[in-house]
């Protein structure tokens, strides 16, 4: 039964000048049986409304744990310290029932494997309405011209048939289409996706990518794009921060990461994407593997694999500004390339 009063779907905040999204020093540990281990280290940056900020690093470097410990989604033996502004507000091991009217609503989490957000037994209908009805309102007649219009903006063929279908029935491309549907419904402010179209093939991880820039000119949410793919952030951030054992090695302007890298952590990143037109050129694997946190280097993490590595290295290198004509890009190396 449709309810009289018009039901509207919120829009994002443009409002350009403001932070969203302020986050301060943020840190994970973990309680383990061999003690406390640290995944997390003084990880800061900011976003803008409209902003795509790209998070980029190998598995392990803390990508996945500082979103989730934005989103208050850390495991039970995890701590947070920090500061999450959004809006200016700490949100920050708030209360669960006072961060859920942040978390889903305003901000929002996708996940490589769509099956941790979509229940197997339960129709994609009831999926995606359910956050209508219960968080804005709606009736369900208005929840569901809701989902088809999402489903089409998502180029999903047959929208009615696919609110009647149960997850399974889908390929993996279309599940995660599914799953970005269900996590716009709500018009969120941030979009963090974490790996999104890392177990999909290059063809639907493209279309994905475009998907994701396409709904972001039409609703202005800003984004927050997880990979361990430096290539796959190319096109689409505004920003890039490079994660390595759990620290920011660099972080600025998209066109700064890419046209004047200054980290050999960045710099090893960029040589082993794979480039069409350069189909031929060898491609350089980073040799070694990244370290575990049981066995953290003391000094730089990045520092065993590092060619330019020496003694200086040993000490953390403090994240500090590149040039004074690019206040905005930090790097963390005692040999940032091409400093004057
Ligand atoms: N519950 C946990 N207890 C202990 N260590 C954990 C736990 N969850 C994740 N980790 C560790 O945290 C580190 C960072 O993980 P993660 O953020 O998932 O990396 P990424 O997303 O960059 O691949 C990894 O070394 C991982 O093993
Ligand atoms: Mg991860």
């Amino acid at each position: 039964m449709d309810c009289a009063t018009p039901w509207t779907p919120r829009t994002a905040d443009v409002n350009t000048d403001k932070k969203l999204l302020d986050v301060q020093n943020l840190s994970v540990h973990f309680q383990t049986p061999e003690g406390e281990l640290q995944a997390v280290r003084d990880v800061s940056f900011s976003l803008r409304a409209g902003e795509t900020l790209g998070v980029v690093g190998e598995s392990g470097s803390g990508k996945s744990q500082t979103m989730l410990a934005m989103m208050g989604l850390l495991a039970n033996n995890a701590r947070a310290d920090g500061q999450v502004l959004f809006r200016g507000d700490n949100i920050l091991n708030v209360p669960t029932a006072q961060l859920n009217r942040v978390r889903g609503q305003k901000m929002a989490m996708i996940f490589q494997d769509p099956m941790t957000s979509l229940n197997p037994f339960l129709t994609v209908e009831r999926q995606m309405t359910e956050v209508l009805q219960i968080h804005q309102n709606a009736s369900r007649g208005q929840a569901r011209t809701a989902a088809v219009q999402m489903l089409e903006k998502l180029r999903i063929a047959d929208p009615l048939r696919c609110l009647q279908s149960y997850p399974h029935q889908f390929s993996g491309g279309m599940r995660q289409r599914i799953m970005i549907a269900m996590a716009l419904l709500s018009q969120p402010d941030v979009l963090i996706a974490d790996e999104p179209t890392t177990a999909l093939d290059v063809t639907v991880q493209a279309q994905i990518v475009a998907l994701l820039r396409q709904l972001q000119q039409d609703h202005g949410t800003s984004i927050i794009m997880v990979t361990h793919d430096l290539g796959l952030v190319a096109g689409l951030s505004d920003q890039v921060m490079v994660m390595y054992g759990g620290r920011v090695m660099e972080h600025a302007q998209a066109d700064d990461i890419f046209y004047n890298t200054r980290h050999p952590y960045t710099r090893a990143l960029l040589e082993s994407v794979p480039r069409l037109e350069h189909a031929d050129d060898a491609l350089v694997a980073i040799p070694g593997m990244p370290p575990s946190l049981r066995n953290m280097p003391g000094g730089c993490p990045f520092a065993p694999r590092c060619a330019k590595a020496d003694n200086a290295c040993q000490h953390p290198a403090p994240l500090q500004v590149v040039a004074l004509s690019a206040a905005d890009h930090v790097c963390a190396c005692h040999h940032t390339e091409g400093q004057a």
